[in-house]
């Protein structure tokens, strides 16, 4: 599966954060939910004044970017991504902060002694990982006891109606595209073994999309993560189709299913 290809990943898709951020601005551009992803994960987090934190796969820190002046004096994070183009990226943007730190470490290796942090969080990376009960195991033994695990997840339908666009538009996508191995559907199951408590809430949002760019890039980032790496020229044809679309019908409607699971390590 190429969602959970090493290589593939390091090298083309999480090289730098170019893939991740034609994602990341689709969604800016076209939530209906005026809140936001990021102050909404910010939300659930219950964090003391101290505390120590991991994360795990990262990406360019987004996350932090988006909340720095939530972040309390005596919180100090450990932000880490497998990637090196991506630990590049959150030191850059997070330079000068004094309550991060950055590391390159794979999530189903922690280099870190047990019980470390009172918090661990993995947020849309865990579908990326092929030893996922390896990696849960690794972020049980690093927390402390009683400490919070959180996880942003996506649902089986989640942009269901962009999939469907692409599906019809192309059978090789039909057959190659991306099927997620940790989903809001199956992902308690997959949690709970390791930890106690396991709780799922969910962000309610949708796209209205009204300009083709914004899609075409998000779907070329996504048409790299399947098995079917798709050319130009279907690329062009298809901005065509949706340029027609977008034309008569003046916005294009798209389911979003988003959640957060949180878990506590056992006392
Ligand atoms: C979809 S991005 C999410 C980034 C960030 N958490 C966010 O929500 O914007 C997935 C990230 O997980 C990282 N990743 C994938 N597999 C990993 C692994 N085994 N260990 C650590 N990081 C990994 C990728 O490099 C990428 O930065």
């Amino acid at each position: 599966m190429k969602i959970q290809d090493r290589q593939y990943l390091l090298t083309q898709q999480y090289k730098d954060p170019s893939n991740l951020n034609a994602r990341i601005r689709l969604h800016e551009l076209f939530s209906t939910n005026p809140q936001g992803i990021h102050a909404w994960m910010f939300d659930q987090f219950a964090l003391p004044e101290n505390c120590t934190m991991l994360e795990l796969g990262c990406g360019p820190a987004t996350l932090w970017q988006e909340n720095l002046t939530r972040v309390s004096a005596g919180w100090r994070a450990t932000l880490t991504d497998f990637s090196p183009g991506m630990v590049a990226a959150a030191q850059q943007a997070l330079a000068g902060q004094p309550n991060f730190t950055i590391e390159q470490v794979d999530a189903q290796n922690l280099p870190y002694p047990d019980a470390t942090f009172d918090v661990v969080m993995a947020h849309y990376m865990l579908y990326h990982v092929p030893d996922r009960p390896r990696a849960l195991a690794e972020i049980a033994r690093v927390l402390k006891p009683g400490g919070k695990f959180y996880a942003m997840t996506i649902g089986a339908q989640h942009l269901k109606e962009i999939f469907e666009i692409m599906r019809d538009f192309d059978s090789e996508w039909r057959e190659g595209h991306v099927h997620t191995p940790f989903t809001l559907e199956n992902g308690g199951p997959q949690i709970a073994p390791f930890f106690s408590n396991v709780e799922l809430r969910l962000y309610e949002d949708s796209l209205a999309i009204t300009e083709t760019e914004p899609l075409i890039q998000y779907m070329r980032s996504m048409s790299r993560l399947s098995d079917v790496d798709w050319t130009d020229e279907k690329i062009t044809a298809l901005r065509a189709q949706l340029e027609t679309r977008l034309t008569q019908h003046g916005v294009l409607h798209v389911r979003k299913d988003n959640g957060m699971f949180i878990a506590e390590k056992a006392q």
